[in-house]
Order: C-alpha cells, then sequence, then structure tokens
C-alpha cells in the first residue's frame, strides 16, 4: 500500500474506534492501542505533510482561542418543541393533528428520546464539515466550529457510499455522559475548581469555551435528530433522514423508533420513561414526530414550534425543603412577585435556593408561610415552584405572608390597576424597573449584548451611571473598569459586544423596548407589516394597529400609548443617533448567492462595512472573517490586510467595491 492510501486507511480505523467509543458506548480496543493507530497517523503525516487533509483526527484540535465568537444566522430558524406534560395532553396532540389533517387513520409518528444536552448545527458541503453553530435565539447562533471539530463522534468528512448532499444541514444534541460528567467533577474538586450543577451545564460550559484546546478535554457526545436545509438528496418522511444519517457516519440515537397511532405512542413514553434510570445520559423526555414530510408540511409551524411535533415531557422531580424568608420582588413593570427564599437543595442535578410564589392569591390558597417545610418541583428550566406545604411539619409561632404596602425598593405605595389583578410598584423610575428595562433591552430576545451580566446591571444602576436603556450606548471603559469584579480587558469586552449588538433586527429592538403586552411574537408581526421602518410604528394610528390579525385592543392601546409619550420616543432617538442599524429580516432564500462565502479586507468608500453583511446577509450568504477553501469571493477595499495576498494565493476570486454592488444589483 503506497502512503497515501495508508493515511486514508488509518483516518478510516481511527474515526471508525470513535463511533464504537463515542456513540456506541462499545470500544473495541483500548486507549493504548488507540494512542498507537493515532500516533502512527501523526508520523505519517508530518512525513508527508502533502496527505494532511483537513478531515484528518489529526486536525481534531487547532485554531487559535478566539476573542469572541462570531454569529452565524440560521438558513431555517431552529425551533423549540410544544410540551406534552401527560398522556392526555398526549391524545389531545393526536387529535388535533389528525383533525387538521382531516384523517381518521393512525398516524405514523418517529418516538425519539428527548437528550438534555445542547442543540447545535453542523453544516456540510460536499461532505466536508465547514462550519458549526448554537442554536442562539433560534435565528442567531454562535460560531463554534472548532469546538465542535472536537467531538470526535462528529465526523470532519461525510462517508461516501452514500451519495452526497452538496449541502447538508443536519440539528442534533450535544451531551456529556454521567461518567464523564463525574469525573470532570471530581477532578475539578480536586483542584479547588467550581464544580458544574449538572451534564447539562457541563456540556454547555464546554461548547461555549473560547479555547477549543479545552473544549478538546470534554468528551463531548452528539445525536442527531433533525434535517436544516438540505440540497441534493431528498428525503420524504423523518425516518428516512434518520436511517440515511448513519450511513453518512453521523450518529443517531439507539432507542428511536417508529410506531403507528396513539396507544403505541403512549407505550413507548411509559417505556423510555421506565428505563429512562439505565441510561448513560440524561432525557427529559421523549419527542414525538409525524413521519411523513409532507403531512408535516400541511401542518406547518408556529412562531416557536412546529405543529407536527411535541416532546412528551417526564414527570419533574420533586423534593422537600424548608422556607427560610419570603421577599418581595420588583419586576421590569413593576409587579411585585413573592419569592421564597429556601434552604438550598439539589434538584434534578441542579442547586436550588430561591422559588416564585407568584402573587399574594396563590399564597393565600396554598397558605405558604416562612418556616414551613415545602415540596418543590423544577419542571424543565422553568423557575422551580412550590408545589404544597406539609402542615404537619410547620413549627409553632407561624405567620400568614402579606405583602407590603409599600414597594420595598422605591417606597412608593403598590397598587392594583383598575384592570388587572397584579400589585405594582407605580413609580416607573423605580430602581428596580429601571434595571429590569435594562436587563430585558440587553437579554437574548432584545438587542442581545453578550456578557453583559444583571449584576453589572444592577451596579451601574446603583451608581447612577445607567437611567434608561439608551444610556448603554454613551457607556465609557473607564466608568465600567472601576466597577466591582470588572477589569480593563472585561470593560472592553463589554463595550465590544455593546457595539456588535447595534445590527439588529427591529422585532429584536421592539421587543426589548419592553413594551407591556408585546411580546416576542407580536414584535416580530410588527416589523413585517411596518416593512422593517421603526417610524412607521411610531407613527401608527389605532385603525393600522387593529387590522393586523395579531393584534387585538389591549395591545394596540398599549403600543399607542407607549408612543404617545415623548421620552420613549427620545429614548428610541437616541439609540438610533447611537448608531443602530436593523437588520434586514426577509432573507431571499433562493438567490444567486445563496450559499456563497464572502470576506471583507480594508475600507470602503460607499458602504459601512455592518452594511455589506446586511447585503450579503440578505441573500442568504455568508461573511467569514478568515479565508479559507471554502470562500467564494474577497471583497478588496482601499489599504487591505494579508487577506488580500492569502486570497490570490489560494486562487480566490477578488471583487472591489463596485463590482459587489454591480454583483447586488444583478442578485
Ligand atoms: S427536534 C423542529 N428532537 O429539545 C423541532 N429536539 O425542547 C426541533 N431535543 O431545542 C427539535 N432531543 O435542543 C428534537 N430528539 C429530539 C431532541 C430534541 C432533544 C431538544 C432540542 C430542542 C429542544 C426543544
Amino acid at each position: 500500500m503506497n502512503i497515501q492510501n495508508r493515511i486514508i486507511a488509518l483516518k478510516k480505523e481511527i474515526h471508525k474506534h470513535n463511533v464504537n467509543y463515542y456513540v456506541y458506548d462499545n470500544p473495541t480496543i483500548s486507549d493504548s492501542k488507540y494512542d498507537i493507530l493515532l500516533k502512527k497517523l501523526e508520523e505519517l503525516e508530518s512525513q508527508n505533510p502533502e496527505f494532511i487533509t483537513n478531515d484528518s483526527p489529526t486536525q481534531r484540535v487547532g485554531g487559535e482561542p478566539l476573542k469572541k465568537f462570531n454569529s452565524i444566522t440560521h438558513r431555517i430558524p431552529l425551533l423549540s418543541l410544544a410540551n406534552a406534560m401527560n398522556t392526555s395532553e398526549l391524545e389531545e396532540f393526536d387529535l388535533r393533528i389528525k383533525k387538521q389533517l382531516e384523517i381518521n387513520t393512525d398516524i405514523e409518528y418517529v418516538c425519539e428520546p428527548k437528550i438534555d444536552g445542547l442543540a447545535v448545527e453542523l453544516v456540510y458541503e460536499n461532505g466536508f464539515f465547514v462550519y458549526g453553530s448554537t442554536r442562539g435565539n433560534g435565528e442567531v447562533g454562535e460560531d463554534i466550529t472548532n469546538n465542535l471539530k472536537t467531538i470526535k463522534a462528529i465526523p470532519l468528512k461525510l462517508d461516501d457510499n452514500y451519495s452526497i448532499p452538496s449541502l447538508l444541514e443536519v440539528r442534533g444534541e450535544v451531551f456529556i455522559n454521567h461518567i464523564d460528567f463525574k469525573k470532570i467533577n471530581k477532578e475539578r474538586k480536586k483542584n479547588d475548581e467550581q464544580i458544574f450543577a449538572n451534564p447539562r451545564n457541563l456540556a454547555a460550559g464546554s461548547l461555549r469555551q473560547l479555547n477549543p484546546q479545552i473544549t478538546a478535554k470534554r468528551p463531548l457526545r452528539i445525536f442527531c435528530y433533525a434535517p436544516g436545509m438540505i440540497t441534493g438528496v431528498e428525503f420524504k418522511s423523518q425516518k428516512d433522514f434518520l436511517d440515511t444519517l448513519p450511513k453518512w457516519g453521523l450518529p443517531v440515537n439507539p432507542l428511536i423508533t417508529l410506531k403507528t397511532g396513539i396507544h403505541s405512542i403512549i407505550n413507548y413514553y411509559k417505556e423510555i420513561e421506565e428505563v429512562r434510570g439505565q441510561l448513560t445520559y440524561d432525557i427529559d423526555g421523549t419527542v414525538f414526530k409525524v413521519n411523513s414530510y409532507s403531512k408535516q408540511k400541511l401542518l406547518g409551524v408556529r412562531s416557536k414550534s412546529p405543529r407536527w411535533a411535541i416532546a412528551g415531557k417526564f414527570k419533574a422531580e420533586q423534593i422537600q425543603t424548608i422556607i427560610n424568608d419570603i421577599i418581595a420582588s420588583v419586576g421590569r413593570t413593576g409587579s411585585i412577585t413573592p419569592v421564597a427564599i429556601l434552604e438550598p437543595v439539589s434538584i434534578g442535578g441542579v442547586l436550588v435556593s430561591k422559588a416564585s410564589l407568584h402573587n399574594q392569591d396563590e399564597l393565600d390558597k396554598k397558605d405558604i408561610r416562612i418556616g414551613d417545610t415545602v415540596i418543590i418541583q423544577r419542571a424543565g428550566d422553568v423557575i422551580p415552584k412550590v408545589v404544597e406545604t406539609i402542615f404537619s411539619k410547620r413549627p409553632h409561632n407561624t405567620q400568614k405572608y402579606s405583602l407590603p404596602k409599600f414597594c420595598p425598593i422605591c417606597n412608593e405605595k403598590v397598587s392594583k390597576s383598575v384592570d388587572e389583578s397584579v400589585l405594582r410598584c407605580q413609580n416607573y423610575y423605580c430602581d428596580a424597573q429601571i434595571k429590569g428595562r435594562i436587563k430585558h433591552f440587553i437579554s437574548k430576545e432584545g438587542i442581545d449584548v453578550d456578557g453583559f451580566g444583571d449584576k453589572l446591571v444592577d451596579q451601574l444602576v446603583d451608581n447612577n451611571i445607567l437611567k434608561d436603556i439608551a444610556d448603554i450606548f454613551h457607556l465609557n471603559e473607564k466608568e465600567i473598569a472601576s466597577l466591582d469584579r470588572m477589569g480593563d480587558k472585561s470593560a472592553k469586552n463589554i463595550i465590544n459586544a455593546i457595539d456588535a449588538s447595534k445590527n439588529i433586527t427591529l422585532s429584536q429592538f421592539i421587543n426589548g423596548l419592553g413594551i407591556r403586552n408585546v411580546g416576542v411574537h407580536a414584535s416580530k408581526i410588527l416589523d413585517q407589516t411596518f416593512n422593517g421602518k421603526i417610524e412607521n410604528i411610531i407613527n401608527a394610528d389605532y385603525e393600522s394597529l387593529i387590522v393586523i390579525h395579531e393584534v387585538g385592543e389591549i395591545m394596540a392601546q398599549s403600543i399607542l400609548g407607549y408612543f404617545k409619550n415623548e421620552e420613549n420616543k427620545n429614548i428610541i432617538q437616541e439609540c438610533i443617533n447611537a448608531g443602530i442599524i436593523f437588520k434586514n429580516q426577509h432573507i431571499i432564500k433562493d438567490s444567486k448567492l445563496s450559499g456563497k462565502n464572502f470576506v471583507i479586507t480594508g475600507s470602503f468608500s460607499n458602504m459601512k462595512r455592518p452594511q455589506i453583511k446586511l447585503e450579503i446577509e440578505k441573500y442568504n450568504a455568508r461573511l467569514s472573517s478568515g479565508i479559507s477553501k471554502n470562500t467564494d469571493f474577497l471583497i478588496l477595499g482601499e489599504n487591505p490586510g494579508n487577506k488580500f495576498e492569502k486570497a490570490k494565493k489560494m486562487n480566490i476570486e477578488i471583487i472591489n467595491e463596485e463590482e459587489f454592488l454591480k454583483m447586488l444589483e444583478n442578485t
């Protein structure tokens, strides 16, 4: 065998062992023998560098630590799943499906375990893994390509004994199994490092490492379960799709199966709940998907989840603990909520020390008091709730709890409005409300400023540096660096993150404003209806709002009220003056530029960089930071950097600003 073929054979063999170990939990070779194979490959490659390919197992850990992750706009949003909490909700789901499809016969469902990890998207072009991202907010995720490459179960190149699509986007769940989780925590404890609360947190922390060397030390695994955009191969059903993935070398969970009719899927739900404790990884339920893709298409999707799928969630774990105190917390809209301060307990692997008690009525109904022993439960990622008090364990001298008559933060009187039952602090400038508004504005569902934590907002408001949302654009590094637990470097990162978040969609901005009754979905509808122009929304009258299908009387009044307020309008204007630009939401999916990769270098006279990025993304193409073999075009500006030389060497097509503009015109 010649050297090149020996290298190819070794690569295949190593990948096979990776799959046996990381996918099937069934190693067929000792660790030391595996290391010998890898060493041999390294040796051959170092003597024959011309045969080193990107898909070699020796190339899994590479790349410098990043300063921050680039963002990636998913070509197709990563949706979430609606939940069924019990078997009767599964029955309702099945009935809904039949009704909508207008059929009486049993439906075929693909039944899958619901892996409790992190959703990611892998993108393969002509069989090669080119990049991958986190789910993010579903529309925009983070570029974690270098971290994903360290996951040994992810093939860097698809097996080509089965026809390969030119584009394959595949979604899956990254997780870590129990043994590895325990091992890592044990090691961390020994080194006096903070331990991870549960396997999911460990997997998340590992994937979001800026240094891929660290990720490489965490034995992450993956199961793939959903298609993104695919060109070149057609699938008729979810089963068809899932059966094909392993042929390309992509891992699929072995408990997945096809069942027909509601009774069979309820049985599956019960069976999986029974074996849950024996699995080597965490699951938090099952997922049922209508198998036929044509039926899925007929059923369609809601704003956040498909109508053709449902998660059959398992019962939340319950546990007893003591209420040490009850405090009144003030939300961004002034709402006063009682919160139980608990004796910390671990539930479902997470350490819990607070639980919401919702409102006074709920407190009264359950008669929950300070000192009580209570049962709490955590359902998914929601805040734990107090299920009930154990009266037999109640100590003497406890008293009924009542929410205060004055705001615990600003001391203003609290009251209920005529039209609602919630108690609110009526002072719009209460520090708690100011903090809440700013936290909401910079959150993932708002303008999404990376790394700007709640504690920082608290300090900035307490020090009178921030008074409203627009103030964040006037922050400077010095001010931030002078605060507790902040340094020059973290201050710089925050300022950069604020700058980066100036380029957002109008719907993110509208949602970030926190207009009462206007949530994520309504914000999107407003963005679309008013063509992405904020001035159209500001100037909209009652008639133009109420005609929108999703906008009702209450929401319309709320929007009008918000924009009638001059101060709100001034704050928005200040944000725009500070450089906020609204992204074009309406991506043209099948344009000539669809799927192309652009890189830019130098400065430009007609367009600013953010604008170029917007244009590129509008046509479903991608702007990357560096030249690689996947780059299609380099846009050349004045005073280019070394990307220019690199592109020339690699024979990449180089265009100037004018040519780029022409290209857009012709697209
Ligand atoms: S399908 C179009 N299948 O659950 C539907 N999701 O609660 C997209 N998850 O974000 C998801 N196992 O992170 C799907 N077999 C499975 C899953 C699964 C775990 C996660 C995924 C998703 C979340 C929704």
